[in-house]
């Protein structure tokens, strides 16, 4: 049985509508250095296309004109449920944007991708589990699945844009973010040519973990477990789908350079300040803070596991433990300016900022510090954002 006739037992089968009219097949033109070179259109097939962070990213690749196929295990649902075209996008082409079937828990050889890459120029990899079903276990979806992506794009010559996690280096031992390591090993050895974006937590409209974290922020009491002293360098899930869409079209030259890309926001804070600057964004006063012992929240964590609700995991209490910031933040450099700001510092009540806070800060000229005004446009996007003087 071929791999197309696999792929339609698997529900995994391209329709007839699901060819790019007027578009070379990327068969027909094998062995090419990078997607921005293939064509003036060139066509991602964006996996999780449809979820958070797939979203932006189709629409960052829309807004610069490719030709987008979505991954996803419900494309008839998705499209139901997708929200109003976005009317800043210049008019698309109609088939601009297609849906494809396909559940990676069933695709774990190399040849099962080879009808789904067949009119594609490059491939973004931004599916997620964050809980196992049935087959759908973290080892298939994160791991095994991922790596024959790269065995078929590495075959076909094309780019695979594979989006992981901060914080795997960790002694964890969550098989959720095991799974993700073990992903991200597989594609070093792949021979494709292979991009590692990793994220730290992602700040938006709509995303599970995203509008938990801003409803908890909205809340007056802020349970916070103890052992939570991480910072997170928390980032809009805007900035990340143009990061990536940058990545996607860079010339193969230039990707070349830099295949691992640790991403975050301007600043890094605790989760308790991280809830406080989310819950500032609408709500003047600050809540109060409950302190939760290390073993309650760690019993927490696997009870959400065990009955599959909120998005707070036993990875995730791991997690919280240890920075999620990037060591050297590719973002500012991927965007070509300072990422958006992910909520806002409340106004200190007791202690103003210190004078050394702002000394020491590359971007505190005396003019500045004598102007007392807010020190946001620094001009070096590798820095942090200075404190604002109130
Ligand atoms: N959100 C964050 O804060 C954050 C931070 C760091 C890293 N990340 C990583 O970024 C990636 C995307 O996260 P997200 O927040 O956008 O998650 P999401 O909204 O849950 O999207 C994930 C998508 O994966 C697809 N999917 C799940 N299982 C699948 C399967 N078996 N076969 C095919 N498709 C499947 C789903 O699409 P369908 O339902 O349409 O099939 C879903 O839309 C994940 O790898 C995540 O670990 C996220």
């Amino acid at each position: 049985m071929g791999a197309l006739d696999q792929n339609h037992g698997a529900g995994n089968f391209p329709g007839p509508e699901d060819r790019i009219s007027g578009h070379a097949s990327a068969a027909s033109r094998p062995g090419r250095p990078s997607p921005s070179a293939a064509s003036a259109s060139p066509v991602f097939l964006v996996l999780g296309g449809a979820g958070f962070l797939g979203r932006h990213i189709t629409t960052a690749l829309l807004r610069r004109g490719c030709r987008v196929i979505v991954g996803s295990r419900h494309p008839e649902r998705r499209r139901r449920e997708a929200p109003p075209p976005d009317t800043s996008l210049p008019a698309a082409p109609p088939d601009a944007q297609r849906h494809r079937v396909l559940h990676l828990e069933r695709m774990l050889d190399p040849a099962d991708w080879r009808d789904p890459l067949a009119d594609c120029d490059g491939v973004i990899n931004c599916v997620g589990i964050l809980r196992q079903r049935g087959r759908e276990t973290y080892d298939r979806v994160h791991h095994r699945a991922p790596a024959a992506i790269a065995a078929a794009c590495a075959a076909r010559g094309l780019r695979l844009i594979h989006i992981s996690a901060l914080g795997l280096e960790h002694p964890v031992r969550s098989r959720f973010l095991r799974s993700k390591r073990d992903g991200e090993q597989a594609l070093r050895a792949s021979g494709a040519d292979w991009h590692i974006v990793r994220p730290s937590l992602l700040d938006g409209d709509g995303g599970f973990g995203a509008r938990w974290l801003r409803r908890v922020a909205r809340w007056p009491l802020h349970p916070l477990p103890r052992g939570a002293t991480g910072r997170i360098a928390a980032l809009d899930a805007g900035d990340l789908g143009e990061a990536i869409a940058t990545l996607a079209l860079m010339p193969a030259a230039e990707a070349a350079q830099r295949r691992e890309h640790d991403l975050g926001g301007d600043t890094a804070r605790p989760l308790a300040d991280l809830l406080a600057a989310l819950r500032a964004r609408t709500i003047a006063t600050p809540a109060r803070v409950l302190p939760l012992p290390d073993l309650f929240t760690r019993a927490i964590a696997h009870l959400c596991d065990l009955l599959h609700v909120t998005p707070f995991s036993f990875g995730h209490w791991e997690l919280l433990r240890y920075d999620n910031r990037p060591q050297e933040n590719r973002l500012p450099i991927l965007l070509g300016r300072r990422p958006t700001p992910v909520g806002v510092d409340p106004v200190p009540r007791r202690r103003p900022h210190r004078a050394t806070d702002i000394a020491t800060h590359p971007c505190a000229t005396a003019a500045a510090i004598d102007a007392r005004s807010p020190l946001r446009a620094c001009p070096d996007p590798s820095q942090p954002a200075p404190p604002i003087l109130y």
